[in-house]
């Protein structure tokens, strides 16, 4: 066992458990960020993440690991990546991860500080291969892009790469020297030497200075590029976190390396926690998108307790007809519910319900017939004044979520359009310190860490619609 594994045991014993989450991916203790190398690797699942396992904090960052046979039970692997070489001397920043012929391969960032205090830095590509897909050795060929184009800023991190035919390609998130956000393109034959091909897409001066995390895929017919831009604008109920994750579909064709982009940018969820998402194809052939469910310099307590940082639910990545992408929670979901409570069927419930149940860990499907245009709400409440909020107002076509009630005070409220004709399908997963809310078969995701401080006294709806379902589950503890 190396040191960094050790830390994080040790660290491990002295957590406070109260907001541990029972069913998403965290690592044993301390820091962790983005998702890293999703790969499906000789029928497990792997999972990597950003870690800091010396602390609770961001610092030189490590790559942490899991894996899982069914995308529901994870089990924790030794440090998959540790800093100190030249070429990543201050960190192995995020990264992909391929299949290359049986063996598992993580191309990742090193980042360089040139002058830490002035935050002044450089930034690599790198390789790192494993046989038995637990350990992983830098390859002597690091730094297989030791810089950037000449164009280019000093941005130039968070490496895609995938196959096509005969090449591999990598897409990396980057800037023009004077800010402007992209992403570029490159190719191999051997995942060692690389060609720069050009940009696949740049801001047209709205969409920020950076973009980090690109990952780029064929969806239904149509290529996305998914990217986690900073430094966007808010515009209403659009852009209101500090930085956002979402994407732009259009067309690509390998023989010119163009593409053309067919819509607007937009937000892949429109929570509070969502950043830096990834996608892999699964074996079954789903475009599986994991996330940061959490967000850069936003108020994380769990940080007294000894840990901080967790990723979102897999969710599957479908197209709508009308080029939007749509995230649903993975089948394989199902396997962590216990006992089902059907409490409504085709009721209606004039004006209030509540459902009590001081189980933390629950999932809720919420069916709502909306023919005559009523709001509902769905609260998760606390025993005393503690609450999450979520309200659907068919008039103004808003799917509001408020956690001012629930640790998010300075600002708990998101909202984001939803346009139901006749019903309203919401599924809710419920964890010890987060809401992540599907509606109408994911054409409206929200995903939010709460920090609840009260015993829970249950939920409670709140309509004068006809309830067409109402059943929960409480949710097994993984871990
Ligand atoms: C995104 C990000 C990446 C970078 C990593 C560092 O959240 O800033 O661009 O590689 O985190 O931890």
């Amino acid at each position: 066992m190396n040191q960094a594994h050790e830390a994080v045991q040790v660290a491990a014993q002295k957590m406070n458990q109260r907001y541990r989450l029972g069913y998403h991916i965290m690592a044993p203790a301390q820091w962790i960020n983005d998702p890293n190398g999703l790969i499906q690797y000789k029928g497990e699942y792997h999972a990597f993440y950003q870690h800091h396992p010396y602390d609770e904090n961001w610092g030189p960052m490590h790559w942490g690991h899991v894996k899982s046979k069914d995308l529901v039970h994870w089990e924790h692997l030794p440090i998959a990546l540790t800093p100190g070489n030249d070429y990543d001397k201050d960190g192995c920043f995020s990264g992909s991860a391929v299949d290359d012929n049986g063996q598992l391969t993580l191309i990742y960032t090193g980042h360089i500080y040139i002058d830490k205090k002035a935050d002044t830095f450089y930034q690599t590509q790198n390789i790192a291969v494993s046989q038995d897909g637990v350990n992983f050795t830098k390859v002597v060929e690091n730094a297989v892009i030791p810089k950037p184009p000449a164009d280019s800023s000093h941005h130039f991190r968070d490496p895609k790469v995938w196959k096509h035919e005969n090449h591999w390609y990598m897409i990396l998130g980057n800037s023009t020297k004077d800010l402007v956000g992209r992403v570029i393109l490159y190719r191999s034959t051997d995942l060692r030497q690389w060609e720069y091909i050009g940009v696949l897409a740049q801001s047209d001066g709205s969409l920020g200075f950076m973009w980090e995390c690109p990952d780029f895929f064929e969806l239904d017919g149509k290529h996305i590029l998914l990217f986690s831009p900073q430094g966007m604008e808010k515009q209403d109920d659009l852009y209101n976190n500090l930085f956002q994750t979402g994407y732009l579909v259009g067309d690509y064709h390998y023989d010119t390396n163009h593409f053309t982009q067919t819509s607007s940018f937009t937000e892949l969820d429109n929570g509070h926690d969502f950043y830096a998402a990834q996608t892999f194809l699964d074996e079954q052939g789903r475009r599986i998108a994991i996330g940061w469910m959490d967000m850069w310099e936003s108020n994380m307590p769990t940080k007294a307790d000894g840990w901080c940082g967790a990723l979102t639910l897999p969710r599957v990545l479908t197209l709508s007809n009308d080029h939007k992408l749509l995230m649903n929670p993975v089948e394989e979901l199902k396997a962590l519910r216990n006992a089902e409570h059907q409490i409504l069927r085709n009721r209606s419930v004039a004006t209030n319900y509540l459902v009590p149940t001081n189980e933390e860990l629950l999932e809720i499907k919420a069916v709502f017939d909306l023919r005559n245009e009523q709001a509902v709400c769905l609260k998760i409440r606390g025993i005393h004044e503690e609450e999450t909020v979520l309200t659907y107002d068919y008039t103004t076509k808003k799917l509001t979520l408020d956690c001012s009630k629930s640790g998010k005070a300075e600002d708990g409220i998101r909202t984001t359009t939803l346009h139901v004709e006749n019903e309203l399908v919401l599924q809710l997963f419920i964890d010890r310190s987060s809401i992540e809310v599907f509606a109408n078969n994911g054409h409206a995701t929200m995903t939010s860490r709460i920090y609840p401080t009260e015993e829970r006294l249950g939920f409670e709806v709140t309509t004068d619609a006809n309830v067409k379902e109402l059943t929960y589950w409480t949710l097994n503890d993984i871990w």
